[in-house]
């Protein structure tokens, strides 16, 4: 196993991988842990399109992401991204996404990503702050952040309505320097 930098020859398997994800949150077997609904899912043409516009882009312009991936022997088991904020005055922050296939969760691959993501944006000049969502069910999420050095900055109740379930949404940032 080891940690990738995807690249432009990656994007066809990780838009798979990604879409994979996406339905595994909507699967009603499994914990929610993003806001979408299964008629939300991205499809694998827009989530390549998105990849093509962002991957190369530099920290210094809005609209930017990087991602890494778990490999082995040429499968993907779970990926963590840093993308630019929306707006250019925010470009001293990055947020942080993640998922392991479920079949892989519990193996340590997760913490192997978070910490991975964690040193790379600590060592980018540019950025200040590693900030990130999560939601307040999410036992296993939030232990791998806060053990990574995130802190709780607040929490919105009754978020999202999703499964019937009115969903806590918990707001956690790392600073990565003064
Ligand atoms: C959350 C997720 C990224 C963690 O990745 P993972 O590879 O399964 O995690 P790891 O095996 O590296 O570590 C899991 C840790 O959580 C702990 N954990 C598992 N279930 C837990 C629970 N219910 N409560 C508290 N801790 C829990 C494990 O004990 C382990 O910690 P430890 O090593 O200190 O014992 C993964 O489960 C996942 O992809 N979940 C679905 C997507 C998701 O939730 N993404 C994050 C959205 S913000």
């Amino acid at each position: 196993m080891k940690i990738q930098l995807l690249g432009a020859e990656d994007i066809p398997a990780f838009s798979k991988h990604l879409h994979q994800c996406l339905l595994e949150n909507t699967d009603p077997a499994l914990s929610v842990y993003a806001p979408f609904l299964k008629e939300e899912v991205r499809s694998v043409e827009v989530i390549e399109k998105k990849c093509r516009e962002s991957w190369n882009r530099p920290l210094h312009e809005k609209g930017w992401e990087r991602v890494w991936a778990m490999m082995d022997q040429g499968q993907m088991l779970g990926h963590v991204d840093l993308n630019s904020g929306r707006m250019t005055t925010e470009l001293h922050r990055t947020y942080l996404g993640m998922a392991i296939l479920n079949p892989n969760r519990g193996k340590g691959i997760g913490r192997k990503l978070l910490n991975h993501a964690v040193e790379w944006a600590k060592a980018q000049p540019s950025l200040a702050w590693l900030d990130l969502y999560v939601f307040q069910h999410n036992h296993a999420a939030i232990h791998l952040y806060r053990e990574a050095g995130f802190q709780e900055v607040f929490r919105r109740d009754d978020a999202y309505r999703m499964r019937g379930e009115k969903i806590a949404d918990l707001a956690m940032t790392l600073r990565l320097r003064s």
